[in-house]
């Protein structure tokens, strides 16, 4: 999400002349993008401002002015705050007013510090690239395209309601234009983009409310669309359609990201997630038997208010019988806002560092059995750039692993089978199959390690 709005930052500033800079250096203007999921990113910022203001006082004694601007859930969240808490911001600027970047600079440039936080009332989708914008933007051959915008669900322990606001879906008409643009600007890999995806409802031709697995048959149909992949999804709108598209579409990768947060269902009832650690493995079995070779990944949370070790072991035997081929775990933050935040049970620090670290040497056996199960397989990966070697080339597999191969670079954009040779901590390496040989997809779920 955060790649993406960065980008969409870059799009909205090209007009006024401005390019992407890799370092702050040569910069005139720099932007933080900020998240506000959990207190170490928040704090982040302020660290990161610290060490602007600095190069800004340099800049400004050798006559060269610097701007800098604060984007993201923490303009967001804190607004006019941050301008008295960090006077070397020119201006902040929530992630749905990115599209008025152009005069914020302008204003900013001017003197002024303006502020603009507000969530778009008319047009809910202004802030988003329209279709005919995108294809002069080449970025590669897979490409986000934002389906759905915030989140309805108010899980007891997340910001995300309050900085991304109410849930809106975009119409099904406007997605798929965009889906064609892409496509004719190369796009071979569209991964659907959402807060909570898979509770996208937006309308269809005839003005009724569609759902997300209508949505992928209808953009599967596309020519040139060769890869779907949809995130971030919450198990309670996994529906019967979208079962049917893992089942019939060829196009979606067999690879989920659905996160469970937890295992106990005494914690999942206190965040609010609306259903039981059971109904989550039926929904893994579900999606194993409509689409055997699929593989998932997800999100937990560790030591989230009230959490007692029988609840913490609940998570492990619940990432046991699940197996991930990839997770991302945290240690539960309080949120200001948000109603875990007061609870009287907060868990001890040393308590949570002891079942991340615990939790993680689980997650990360599997992703590395996982991983491993790749060797010796031939399957298809989009090379999607170069790689760190002349002659090399770099991509993604079905399950999104970085794959590493040698390859001329007149491949780049393109599907090609490899056979992996190799499994490393974060990657995979391979070599290309040459001729017609066709890529062989995997047909078993891969055996994960059982702890
Ligand atoms: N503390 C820790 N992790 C959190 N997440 C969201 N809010 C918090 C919080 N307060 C995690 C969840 C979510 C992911 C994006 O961030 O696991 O799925
Ligand atoms: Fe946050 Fe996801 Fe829950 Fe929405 S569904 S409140 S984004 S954790």
């Amino acid at each position: 999400m955060n790649v993406y709005d960065s980008d969409r930052m870059s799009d909205a500033l090209a007009p006024k002349g401005f390019e992407a800079s890799t370092t702050p250096d040569g910069a005139d203007l720099i932007i933080l993008n900020t998240c506000h999921i959990r207190e170490k990113a928040a704090e982040k910022v302020y660290s990161e401002l610290g060490r602007l203001r600095a190069l800004k006082e340099e800049r400004l004694k050798a006559g060269r002015p610097l701007t800098i601007g604060v984007a993201g859930c923490v303009a967001q969240a804190e607004g006019e705050e941050m301008l008295s808490r960090a006077p070397v911001v020119d201006f902040v600027v929530g992630p749905q007013a990115y599209h008025r970047l152009p005069q914020l600079v302008e204003r900013a440039r001017d003197g002024e510090r303006p502020v603009e936080t507000d969530f778009p009332t008319e047009d809910k989708f202004e802030h988003l690239p329209q279709a005919t914008k995108q294809v002069t933007l080449k970025r590669g051959p897979a490409a986000f395209l934002t389906v759905q915008e915030g989140c309805d669900k108010f899980c007891t322990f997340c910001v995300v309601p309050y900085t991304r606001g109410a849930e809106t879906s975009r119409p099904m008409a406007h997605l798929l234009d965009e889906a064609r643009a892409l496509v004719d600007a190369g796009v071979r890999e569209i991964t659907l983009l959402g807060q909570n995806v898979n509770a996208w409802h937006g309308e269809d031709a005839g003005g009724t409310a569609s759902n997300l697995g209508k949505l992928l048959f209808a953009l599967a149909e596309i020519d040139g669309v060769d890869r779907l992949r949809y995130t971030t999804s919450h198990p309670r709108d996994m529906h019967g359609e979208l079962f049917a598209a893992h089942r019939d579409l060829d196009k979606v990768m067999p690879y989920l990201h659905l996160p469970v947060q937890a295992g106990s269902d005494r914690i999942l009832k206190a965040m609010n997630r609306q259903h039981t650690a059971d109904e989550y493995r039926a929904l893994v079995d579900k999606l194993r038997d409509a689409r055997p070779d699929i593989a998932l990944s997800g999100d937990f949370i560790v030591g989230f208010p009230g959490e007692t070790d029988e609840d913490f072991e609940a998570t492990l035997q619940l990432v046991r019988d699940v197996g991930y081929a990839q997770a991302y775990s945290f240690k539960y933050s309080q949120r200001p806002g948000t109603p875990a935040a007061t609870h009287d049970v907060q868990v001890e620090e040393d308590v949570k560092a002891e079942r991340l670290a615990r939790l993680q040497a689980l997650l990360n056996d599997q992703a590395r059995a996982f991983n491993a199960t790749m060797v010796g397989r031939t399957m298809d990966v989009l090379l999607d750039r170069k790689g760190k070697r002349a002659g090399q080339l770099a991509g993604r597999s079905p399950y999104l692993q970085a794959v590493h191969l040698d390859a001329p670079d007149a491949l780049q954009g393109h599907i090609v089978p490899v056979r992996i040779d190799a499994a490393h901590a974060n990657s995979l390496s391979g070599s290309l199959l040459h001729g017609d040989a066709a890529a062989t997809p995997a047909t078993a779920v891969p055996e994960l390690p059982v702890a």
